[in-house]
């Protein structure tokens, strides 16, 4: 296992970053492209684990995927192209790609199983294999079919309404899939809006869906011809130099091409509501997204409160959030946050006895965390709990800590940002020999 270290920083962060495609919006344009009937083209994907394990699954199903030089053609099969695997499905850590596929697979007249690794396969599927079985699934897992591996013997799905617990876009996601292949109009709602990724490429793609206000619909049987999609960058990848260019003095760093769909831009709202500078320049729309470059520059934060309200559209970035918090002038307190701790580790769990070991105070709660800014950081040894938001987020912490941080475990950050650590030291390579 490797492991890094992040030294603390008198030079600050200057230049231009360009992070990876959206992990989300690459699992989406994976999927539907291979459904699609012909080619589709999908530029500025994500080329982390986690998309990876998609493509391969999709790969398994029977669709022919080239890499190009601009990106990758898919060469889709249609509604009913795909054909058994002869294998096992292994989405490695990520949920989207087994959640996602596992609405897809509900459907098809073969059987196939979905497995991940060891964190995959003790997060909770009892909230997609129960609206799943609603629609006529046969699916079964450990744990009563809560726990992948997921066995699904395919079959004629019928259409639900579906009233989702959880404002999850996996779970929204999962049905709308799955109602791709049913008989008639499958709708989901939710108790918040989850990011919208789906429902904006069924519009993209001309697959008939329509929303009204925390409800989407899809009908289903409608076949689809493929389209171009070019994937815009990041926003969770981009979440980790906003917070560092603000946190180590006289920064200013560029990144362009940011997805700034409405339900993901939680961390620039909490940012800038913190005191960050962040300007957004040249927005646009790209594949259906809006996208735009963003502007950091240094500032001094103040703690606020993060409720409820604020949770799905910031879900991914709390780890790097509690950084930013513990930097900032005050207290910050996050609630109503309860689905941290079924991601790819107890996030509330982990950044809580991370940051402790740091030095900083924070205090964990059953659904967020309380914690008091402008601790002094001290270095120490920290675990990533194979999380690569949780990774990232240390890395970040230590940049302005008073000694080196070394963060344990950091492979992980393969699932989602490959080349995060040397865009990070390009950086700070590019402010010292500007100085
Ligand atoms: C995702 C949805 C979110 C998010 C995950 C990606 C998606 O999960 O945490 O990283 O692409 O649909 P939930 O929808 O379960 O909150």
């Amino acid at each position: 296992m490797r492991s890094f270290s992040i030294a603390p920083t008198s030079t600050p962060l200057k230049g231009r970053v360009i992070v990876p495609g959206d992990k989300s919006i690459t699992h989406r344009a994976l999927i539907l492209s291979a459904l699609a009937d012909g080619p589709s083209r999908i530029t500025g994907y994500c080329e982390g684990e986690d998309c990876l394990n998609t493509l391969r699954a999709i790969r398994q199903l029977g669709v022919e995927i080239r890499e190009v030089s601009e990106g990758l053609d898919v060469f889709g099969k249609g509604l009913w192209g795909l054909s058994e695997p002869a294998n096992v499905l292994d989405c490695g850590n990520s949920g989207t790609g087994l959640r996602l596929l596992a609405g897809v697979l509900a459907g098809q007249g073969f059987f196939s199983v979905l497995t991940g690794d060891g964190s995959l396969r003790s997060r909770p599927m009892a909230r997609i294999v129960n609206p799943l079985k609603l629609m006529g699934a046969h699916i079964s897992g450990r744990k009563g079919g809560d726990l992948a591996p997921l066995a699904i013997q395919g079959r004629g799905l019928s259409p639900i309404t579906y009233e989702s617990p959880v404002a999850s876009a996996q779970i929204k996601s999962c049905v709308l899939f799955a109602g791709l292949f049913a008989d008639g109009t499958t709708s989901v709602a939710e108790p918040q809006k989850s990011r919208d990724h789906t429902e904006r490429m069924f519009t993209y793609l001309g697959i008939p869906a329509q929303e009204h206000g925390l409800c989407v619909e899809v009908q289903g049987r409608q076949s689809f011809q493929g389209k171009p999609i070019d994937v815009p960058g990041d926003i969770s990848a981009a979440a980790f130099f906003m917070v560092a260019a603000t946190i180590v003095p006289g920064s200013e760093v560029l990144i362009p091409n940011v997805g700034l769909n409405p339900e993901r831009t939680g961390i620039l709202d909490v940012l800038l509501k913190m005191g960050a500078d962040i300007s957004l320049l040249n927005t646009r729309n790209q594949s259906g997204e809006p996208v735009g470059d963003l502007l950091i520059r240094s500032a001094d934060l103040k703690g606020i409160a993060i409720g409820a309200e604020m949770v799905p559209k910031t879900i991914d970035e709390f780890p790097i959030l509690c950084v930013a918090a513990a930097f900032a002038q005050g207290e910050t307190r996050i609630s109503g946050a309860q689905e941290l701790r079924v991601k790819e580790t107890d996030r509330i769990k982990a950044m809580a006895t991370e940051l402790k070991r740091l030095g900083v105070v924070i205090e964990e709660t059953q659904d967020g965390l309380i914690i008091q800014g402008q601790s002094t950081l001290h270095g120490a040894s920290c675990q990533s709990y194979g999380d690569h938001r949780v990774a990232m987020s240390l890395a970040v912490a230590g940049l302005a800590a008073k000694d080196s941080v070394c963060v344990d475990d950091v492979d992980c950050i393969e699932t989602s940002f490959p080349s995060f650590h040397s865009k990070l030291l390009d950086l700070l390579t590019s402010s010292r020999s500007s100085l």
